[in-house]
């Protein structure tokens, strides 16, 4: 893609948010406060929002007219058959337990299907995910391919899952002490990067003939379908709609924060074709979200999630424009020279931080320090996702010290213009020609769980 690429978008703008610029010694005000955590930022010192792309979507007309017909009864509702309408058509499982978000989903099916002791496999870890199986007594193995850990790797399907990896654990500890094998798609943590077909077939006959279950992370699985279509061979004429239910089809179940491919700003769900886990998971759906009709959701929240699920597969150009916008960006910052996670992801663009601020030791927690020096410089808020993030080992205590460090620029979906991105990169640009000046951060607070949500630092001396 050329620096010039005019990207032009499939809507047009109806209503707008003003967003303000503080000036420079607020913004080193706010992040002081802020405890040199991005989340713990107020959000109207913030003036481009690129967090996350979770919940933070623009919603279409369409979705806000549905949420005057949201059916908001205790049991039953007409919305949530709504609902199961829209997953069993978009995704083709047979059941469906709604779920406040994805975490929920997590929650249940971890609780279903995990013993103590058991091992849970996975194409690297997502933070909640992990949590939820841990804390279900299991063990979360990661079977990612190595070029994941690569970020010069420009290996198309760098979230491919690894069978060598996958069959070494199932030699060590047997079949019957894996519960199941996660596969999301993309893969979060390793920059957004796609799983091919091919390699979810793979995974599919493997753990089909071990009597494993594979279940699909399917928060931007429509994103994966995307890059199936344009980077496999032989996908090309084939939409995405009808790719996501080929990637469907190779799993067993699927656990789903709506928050990100179906534009809503809340929901989740879990799917699946098994009658017994069905039974099981709308169970603890009443003890931990809700009645199984409503799963901690509004009647008119599963309206929007619902429309947004149809909108999100009904033509391709959705998801082709917001792809585009992350390629668009990840290459005004390659441009720069900007050390980046290769090749352009799907939900994100994800910066390097170990060679950006390559002075810093890893201990000195680079990607922290960097998503607060880039709101500083530019108001942008972008988020960690490195050392703080993985935590530490339940089992040592110590800190996890994964191979990539990253921050990530998260694009929510419709929400920001072309001169946004813009922005963004020149003044990214212009905190990597001044990038040794960067000091690094330690810890001041730590809370024991999912610790980069809410962990505080302090310039390291
Ligand atoms: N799986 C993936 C791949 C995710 O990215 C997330 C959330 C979840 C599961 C959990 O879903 O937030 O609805 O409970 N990711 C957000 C993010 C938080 O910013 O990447 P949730």
């Amino acid at each position: 893609m050329k620096k010039n690429t005019i990207l032009p978008e499939p809507y047009k703008i109806k209503v707008v948010e003003p967003v303000r610029l503080i000036p420079k010694e607020a913004r080193e005000k706010a992040m002081k406060e802020a405890g040199y955590n991005t989340f713990l930022l107020k959000s109207q010192d913030v003036y481009l929002d690129l967090l996350t792309d979770s919940g933070t979507n623009a919603m279409s007309d369409a979705q806000w007219g549905k949420l005057m017909v949201g059916d908001e009864a205790y049991a039953g509702s007409k919305s949530f058959y709504c609902l199961e309408d829209a997953v069993k058509e978009v995704y083709g499982y047979k059941y469906v337990v709604p779920t406040h978000q994805g975490r929920g989903a997590e929650h249940i099916i971890s609780r279903c299907l995990i013993k103590p002791g058991d091992y849970i496999p996975g194409n690297m870890y997502f933070t909640t995910t992990r949590l939820h199986q841990e804390l279900a007594g299991g063990t979360f193995v990661d079977v990612i391919n190595d070029e994941a850990y690569d970020p010069q790797s420009e290996f198309l399907f760098k979230g491919n899952a690894d069978l060598k990896k996958l069959d070494k654990l199932v030699k060590e500890v047997g079949a019957k002490k894996i519960s199941y094998i996660t596969v999301g798609a993309p893969v979060n943590m390793a920059g957004g990067q796609p799983v091919s077909i091919k390699n979810l077939k793979k995974v599919s006959q493997y753990c089909r003939a071990r009597d494993i279950r594979v279940v699909l992370d399917a928060a931007r699985a429509i994103e994966n379908a995307y890059f199936i279509k344009t980077r496999e061979p032989g996908y090309a004429s084939k939409s995405v709609k009808e790719i996501l239910l080929q990637m469907c089809s190779c799993t067993d179940a699927c656990t789903m924060s709506a928050k990100k491919d179906a534009y809503a700003n809340i929901g989740g769900f879990l799917a699946m074709n098994d009658a017994g886990l069905y039974e099981e998971a709308k169970n603890l759906c009443v003890v931990y979200e809700g009645l199984h009709t409503y799963g901690g959701l509004a009647g008119r929240d599963m309206e929007a999630l619902a429309q947004g699920l149809k909108e999100a597969v009904e033509k391709d150009e959705w998801v082709a424009h917001r792809i585009d916008q992350v390629r668009y960006l990840w290459q005004s910052l390659d441009d720069l020279g900007v050390p980046l996670m290769r090749p352009a992801g799907g939900h994100a663009v994800f910066v390097d931080a170990k060679a950006f601020l390559s002075h810093l030791d890893h201990e000195l927690l680079p990607a922290q320090s960097l998503a607060a020096a880039i709101y500083v410089e530019s108001g942008v808020r972008t988020m960690e996702r490195g050392i703080v993030s993985a935590g530490r080992d339940p089992q040592t205590g110590k800190n996890r010290k994964p191979a990539l460090e990253l921050v990530r620029i998260t694009l929510p979906r419709r929400v920001y213009t072309q001169t946004h991105l813009d922005y963004v990169a020149e003044h990214i640009g212009l905190l990597y020609k001044n990038r040794k000046q960067a000091k690094g951060l330690e810890f001041v607070y730590e809370p024991k769980y999912l610790r980069f949500f809410q962990a505080r630092f302090k310039p390291a001396k």
